[in-house]
């Protein structure tokens, strides 16, 4: 098997985002849109990936975070040729194919790919462009053929007559080709068109004039080879990558009560038996265990749940952890390093963060939980405040296990609690307790009867 190259293209400005970050950084499902390409790319294992940057070429770099790329700087945008002449230098000693990609054509897949690749090695072609039929195809650069359908030309939409503007076959932007051939057609291009650039569809007229084997393929699902233009097309694309992401998720026994609002990034894992609500988004390397239900409305980023797990509705957590049986919310917020034990039970409008809450332990109602340990079987009460942070730094409080927080109790950390602690209610606690003590603050109630219809009596006598 010969050598495969892979080169993207993603220099361009994207003038038609209206955006000041380069077009291939705008997010699909979660993911600059080059890294979707780049991956897919990775996925072939070519000796050589050459990915041609400008416009935002240091961002772009650092989104990609990979030493295994090769990156090209090509300084002005003269057009696609232009930019994959910059490669040159990169694939001299090359003599395999190379696979050419757009960096904003983000959902080809795999299998396309190898069928491309596939089809032009049986053909022992010089050169192999992926076609697909459109029903809207403006914008793309349309296949022209001769009364035998043999290719004779690709023309850009800018460049288009009126009547080759019907041509719904239209230019995927992708391509093998071979390496020694690519460099010297480049040098054969010209700008002699509407755009002033150098376009690399027309390496294709070169092949021919050479007597070079050109051939196409087309693509069996046309919506991977949609290019994103405009924001439009990207909110078109979401679209269509959720669907696909969801459908997948059903079929590996997912209930998604109402795929239209579900919203599931690529890398997120779920169980059998789940059952997802609406409105529901589980972002970057969230996982889910079997037989969860998450009611609706959760927010979960990089979160793990166990099994068996039950989230209510309006969950938002982020860079937690919950394990099997635990039940969260409605309403509640897991900030990052939580992490919640077994049969755990997290209330209405509680807040945590750095918490670790041991087995079976209760928080259910309306308190913030940050920097805290919290052992087993505890019950922290309603209105339960950790004051953690002086204005200077924070520090943590550790809970034992069976402790009883009352309600409306602020914790002064640091400050622990033994094991059988019991906190009386309406208590600030600013110094450690000992196992099995009863922490309170003197106070003391009084009761002054008839004063009500006092104060009313003061209150409304005339001011004068
Ligand atoms: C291109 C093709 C068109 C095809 C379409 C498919 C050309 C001339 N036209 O058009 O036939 O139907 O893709 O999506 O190739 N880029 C650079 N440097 C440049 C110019 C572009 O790196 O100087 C990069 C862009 O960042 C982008 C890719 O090349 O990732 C394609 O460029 P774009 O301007 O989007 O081409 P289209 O007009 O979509
Ligand atoms: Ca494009």
């Amino acid at each position: 098997m010969r050598d495969l190259g892979v080169i993207i293209l993603a220099a361009g400005e994207g003038k038609r985002m209206k955006s000041g970050l380069p077009k291939v950084l705008h997010c699909l499902g979660g993911k600059p849109l080059l890294l979707h390409a780049l991956k897919t790319a990775q996925s072939l294992n070519p000796k050589r990936i050459a990915v041609v940057v400008g416009h935002g070429a240091a961002e772009v770099k650092q989104a990609c975070a990979d030493n295994g790329i090769s990156w090209v700087f090509q300084q002005r945008q003269f057009g696609t040729g232009h930019a994959v002449s910059c490669t040159r230098e990169i694939f001299q000693d090359f003599s395999g194919d190379l696979l050419i990609l757009s960096g904003d054509v983000p959902l080809i897949s795999r299998d396309s790919l190898l069928a491309l690749l596939r089809h032009h090695r049986e053909h022992s072609a010089t050169l192999t462009f992926l076609t697909a039929f459109l029903a809207q195809p403006s914008g793309y650069g349309r296949i022209l053929r001769n009364e035998k359908e043999e290719l004779i030309g690709i023309v850009e939409e800018r460049d288009a007559a009126e009547p080759e503007k019907k041509i719904k076959e239209v230019n995927a932007g992708i391509y093998v080709v071979s390496t020694r051939f690519l460099y010297t057609a480049l040098e054969e291009l010209n700008s002699d068109n509407q755009q002033g650039e150098y376009y690399l569809p027309d390496i294709g007229r070169i092949a021919q004039r050479n007597g070079k084997i050109v051939r196409t393929v087309r693509a069996e699902d046309e919506r991977e080879i949609l290019g994103i233009n405009t924001r439009e097309e990207l909110a078109f694309m979401e679209k269509t990558l959720q669907e696909r992401i969801n459908r997948k998720w059903m079929e590996a026994g997912v209930t998604l009560k109402d795929p239209q609002t579900t919203y599931i990034e690529e890398e997120v894992m779920i169980g059998e038996d789940t059952v997802i609500g609406p409105s529901t988004h589980l972002m970057g390397r969230t996982t889910i265990g079997e037989g969860c239900r998450i009611d609706g409305n959760a927010y979960l980023t990089n979160v793990r749940l166990g099994n068996r797990v039950h989230l209510k509705f309006s969950v938002v957590a982020t860079e937690s952890q919950i394990e099997d049986e635990a039940e969260v919310g409605p309403f509640a917020h897991l900030r990052p390093g939580t992490s919640l034990r077994r049969r755990v039970h997290i209330g209405s409008f509680v807040e945590t963060k750095q918490a670790a809450i041991g087995e079976g332990s209760k928080a259910n109602h309306l308190a913030y939980l940050g920097d805290v340990t919290v052992g087993r079987d505890a019950n922290i009460g309603a209105g339960t405040i950790i004051c953690n942070y002086d204005g200077f730094r924070k520090y943590r409080t550790i809970i034992g296990d069976r402790v009883q927080v009352g309600s409306d109790t602020t914790l002064v950390a640091p400050v622990s609690l033994g094991d059988d602690a019991y906190v009386a209610t309406a208590t600030t606690v600013r110094h450690d307790v000992p196992p099995g003590a009863l922490v309170y603050n003197e106070r003391h109630e009084r009761v002054r009867e008839g004063w009500t219809a006092e104060k009313r009596k003061r209150m409304e006598q005339p001011k004068n």
